[in-house]
């Protein structure tokens, strides 16, 4: 049976692995923070349990996907075995270019390296292995067990056996997947995003409307299901300036710079959410469960 090994147990990470064990992959899930793990192993049960409760899955699923999910203590032993390797740590080019390094060294071809960077594009990791035509971006949305779509993003050095097991990998995984042919910061789905949240914080940094009517405005006049600045503190505020960063550090391209609210408030330490504060407040009862 294909395995598949997820390094980061984080917002993503976490149901990135439990997604490809819920559809009869083994997969394997390590962490440098034992504590994150901890918290992803409870966030499986969890959830595992809701599906049973809801009649979405049967108890004899949700114990094969208990059995098929692994919670490893190294990166050795998480990638042991596996034929495709998903990276899904920090949105920050250092770390992930010595990750690559080792997975390079651990891990012989064919087994795919992926990074699930929602910036960093795959040719900037592929140089710091030795096989370079294994390393692409197998880009998963938030939240990973209700968004259907994976970007996989190519580079020039990427074969077509590579790209065709990409291709079904996001299909065995139950997953749309769409080609990014040409690598470009962002792929397509953030560019868009990137566009449209860029000019709801201009409109908020110049007081023409508040967050909610800015969201509100979005979701009633165009009809999407968030509103872009909610959308930011369901993605992390952090994920989105630390994505914007990099792009505006590795281009020099003014559009790309993040905008100076959204500098204050990742300083500020309002990640979003899952910190209880971003650009709304989330009481410690939780969110009130209002689609803005
Ligand atoms: N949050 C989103 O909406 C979203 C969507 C698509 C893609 N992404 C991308 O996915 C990646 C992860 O994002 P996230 O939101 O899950 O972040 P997160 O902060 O929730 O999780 C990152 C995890 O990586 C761990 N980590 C850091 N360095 C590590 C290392 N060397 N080895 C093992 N684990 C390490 C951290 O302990 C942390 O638990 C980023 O590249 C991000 O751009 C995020």
């Amino acid at each position: 049976m294909e395995k598949v090994a997820v390094i980061g147990a984080g917002a993503m990470g976490r149901q990135i692995a439990l997604q490809c064990a819920l559809k009869g992959l083994d997969a394997s899930i390590y962490d440098v923070s034992n504590e994150v793990l901890d918290t992803a192993r409870l966030f499986s049960a969890q959830y595992l349990d809701s599906r049973v409760d809801k009649n979405r899955i049967t108890e004899e699923q949700r114990q094969d996907t208990v059995a098929r999910l692994k919670f490893a203590d190294s990166l050795e032993g998480c990638v042991d075995g596996a034929s495709v390797v998903i990276e899904a740590i920090i949105e920050k080019f250092a770390p992930k270019a010595s990750l690559f390094e080792s997975l390079g060294k651990l891990c012989a071809p064919p087994t795919i390296l992926a990074s699930n960077s929602s910036n960093i594009v795959g040719s900037r990791l592929a140089a710091v292995t030795d096989s370079p035509e294994r390393v692409i971006n197998l880009h998963f949305f938030n939240p990973v067990l209700v968004m259907d779509l994976v970007e996989v993003v190519l580079h020039p050095g990427v074969t077509e056996e590579v790209e065709r097991a990409a291709l079904d990998f996001c299909n065995s995984i139950g997953r749309t997947s769409v080609v990014v042919r040409k690598e470009v910061p962002g792929f397509i789905v953030n560019r868009i995003f990137r566009a449209l949240t860029r000019e709801a914080m201009n409109l908020l940094e110049g007081g023409y409307a508040s967050a909610e009517d800015i969201d509100l405005a979005v979701t009633r006049g165009l009809g999407h299901p968030m509103g872009p600045l909610y959308l930011m503190d369901v993605a992390g505020v952090d994920v989105s300036y630390l994505a914007r960063l990099d792009e505006y550090t590795e281009t020099g391209n003014e559009a790309a710079k993040p905008n100076d609210i959204l500098e204050k408030l990742y300083h500020e330490g309002r990640w979003g959410k899952k910190v209880g504060k971003g650009f709304y407040d989330y009481p410690e009862t939780g969110d009130s469960g209002v689609q803005r």
